[in-house]
């Protein structure tokens, strides 16, 4: 159901009758301001520009060819020529009982899947996931939920560094601790620790250095030992990660993986393709390609180092073997990446050569949707009190535990089960939809007390909002499920809510489009407030309320569950019967 669709194909339908250009816009947008109907059209002062006529009256033929019969009850002309839309509420009812039919609310797979290659998560294998690596794992899981429930292809892509001259100094520590006895499992158990003893060792003793950097050759040249050794170091470093992902349910799975070093074998490749198209040429015993597309204000084209001086090749050459490796074999139409936005210069260089260079085709489109950073309360970028980068595992078990506590306060009626479960949603829920609901490009300030709190737009309060909702049912001695009511709007509140269910699909379009999650937290947040007034307003189960008014509203009841349900789970956030 996309309201905004209808109507914009039937605005075009009468701007076409009226003689208008088929290139103008109808630009049909929900009505920002109360009185000005639900929906307005926009596309008449666009068209009489173009064709240099009166915009009012423009907009009066359009509205003369119009048809919106059993759709709208009003059309009025505001201002210089805005079409305000009225939609009338027996069409709306009829409307919101179909979001009841099938599990979808009303949801088709769109007319033409695309294959999305998404890139998110990608932390370094060398380290223990931390908070920085938090925005890029649940903003990108949020739109592989949206694209998939679209009916898109989506691949997801962990593209993990799990190569580099790093890895030559943990091979060598690791050696020497299971030298000592040690299993691989166990000194690893703690990254963090591990990766700086192995620094220490490689800083302070000549030899071990010496080693560390005969295993980076060793390691590149295929030697069998220090390969298994670096397969070791991997696998117990991604078990880490899946622990993780687990816990803050995010949908990569093992079979997603696909790090830096899967492109080796292609970086030399890569390199000759861009040399013999002349696009990269030596410089100081290096090779860069020089990008004269994002030069900067004096006009200095910009650099981008695909191989070292020794030989070595870099970050960038293995992200252009993977967009190839992405257009060719994924064959993707959308890749896009979710990355920190102090990358955005590197993913540009990167998208500009990939297209320069014809390693992709045209019409393919490189997004990368950038983030800000998450900041302590002091304002500045989230550290322990020591200082030190705070653990996601370590993060993630507090909000547990604070959840916890509120919840103990909260429900004493929770049974111990129960209230574990109920604990673990709402502190995961919270710090993610912290996150989620802020616009994805600014800094954000990471504060337990808001984040938690039942009231304003956070994961409790929606969550909270779900379960009266589940409570009405169980009062009303059925399950949700069982409600297959003709829908019946009355009241001003009724309509307010029936319009905002049946906008769910327009905010799933743009979400997926642009690729801003904090869109359908916004949407879902008023959800739950115009159904807060709906409530007050509009009594379901007292006495004397007729039984097809009852029905009607449990109906809308059922429609706000479901909506609720589902765009949460859409941001990976879980919701429970009872709280
Ligand atoms: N591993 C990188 C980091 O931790 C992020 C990789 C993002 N993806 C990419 N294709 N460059 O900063």
């Amino acid at each position: 159901m996309n309201i905004r669709q209808i109507l914009n194909d039937k605005v075009k339908q009468a701007m076409i009758a009226t003689g208008i250009p088929a290139e103008c816009d109808p630009h049909v947008a929900p009505s920002k301001k109360a009185g000005f109907g639900d929906y307005q059209a926009n596309g008449a002062m666009g068209a009489a520009k173009a064709m240099k006529t009166n915009p009012r009256e423009l907009a009066q033929s359009i509205v003369d060819n119009l048809d919106l019969d059993g759709i709208a009850e009003k059309l009025e002309i505001a201002g210089p020529g805005f079409i305000n839309i009225h939609l009338s509420p027996a069409w709306l009812s009829q409307e919101t009982a179909t979001l009841l039919d099938g599990e979808r609310l009303g949801i088709d797979n769109v007319e033409t899947a695309q294959t999305a290659v998404v890139d998110y998560s990608s932390p370094n294998l060398a380290k223990e996931m931390h908070v920085g690596h938090l925005r890029s794992s649940i903003i990108g899981d949020a739109l592989v939920r949206i694209l998939e429930f679209q009916g898109h292809k989506v691949i997801r892509q962990n593209h993990v560094g799990d190569w580099g001259t790093q890895f030559g100094m943990l091979i060598a520590e690791l050696e020497d601790q299971m030298q000592d006895g040690e299993a691989a499992e166990f000194a690893l158990k703690d990254l963090e620790t591990f990766y700086q003893q192995s620094k220490k060792h490689f800083d302070e003793d000549e030899a071990f250095a010496t080693k560390a950097r005969e295993y980076v050759v060793k390691l590149q040249s295929g030697d069998e030992r220090i390969n298994k050794l670096w397969e070791q170091f991997k696998r117990i470093s991604l078990r880490h990660s899946e622990e993780i992902y687990e816990q803050l349910n995010v949908t990569l799975k093992d079979s997603d993986v696909r790090g830096e070093s899967f492109y080796n074998d292609d970086l030399p490749k890569v390199v000759s393709d861009l040399q013999e198209q002349g696009l990269a040429v030596e410089d100081q015993g290096a090779q860069v390609v020089f990008l004269e597309e994002l030069a900067d204000k004096e006009g200095n084209p910009s650099p981008v180092i695909i191989q070292k001086q020794g030989g070595g090749y870099l970050y960038a050459t293995s992200d252009l073997a993977a967009l190839r490796y992405r257009g060719s074999k994924l064959n993707a139409d959308r890749v896009l990446y979710f990355i920190d936005a102090r990358q955005s210069l590197h993913m540009k260089q990167v998208f500009t050569l990939a297209k320069k260079a014809g390693f992709v085709n045209d019409a393919i489109s490189l997004e990368h949707h950038a983030f800000g950073t998450m900041m302590g309360e002091d304002g500045k970028p989230f550290k322990t009190r020591s200082g030190g980068t705070v653990k996601l595992a370590e993060l993630l078990e507090e909000a547990v535990e604070r959840a916890a506590a509120l919840i103990a306060a909260k429900d004493p009626d929770l049974d111990e089960v129960e209230r574990v479960e109920v604990a673990r949603k709402v502190g995961i829920g919270a710090v993610k939809y912290a996150d989620l609901s802020k616009t994805r490009t600014n800094d954000y300030i990471f504060s337990w007390e808001s984040m938690l709190s039942f009231e304003g737009n956070t994961a409790p309060y929606l969550q909270y909002a779900y379960t009266r909702i589940q409570s009405i049912f169980r009062k009303a001695g059925i399950a949700g499920t069982d409600v297959k009511a003709a829908i019946n709007i009355e009241a001003e509140q009724e309509k307010a809510l029936a319009l905002k269910l049946l906008q769910f699909e327009e905010i799933l379009e743009q979400v997926a489009r642009e690729a801003y999650p904090h869109i359908l937290c916004t949407y879902l947040y008023d959800l739950a407030s115009l159904y807060m007034k709906f409530y007050e307003a509009c009594p379901i189960l007292k006495d004397g309320i007729e039984e097809a008014t009852r029905n009607s509203r449990l109906g809308l009841c059922q429609a706000v569950a479901r909506t609720l349900d589902t765009g949460l789970n859409l941001l990976g956030i879980e919701t429970m019967e009872k709280m």
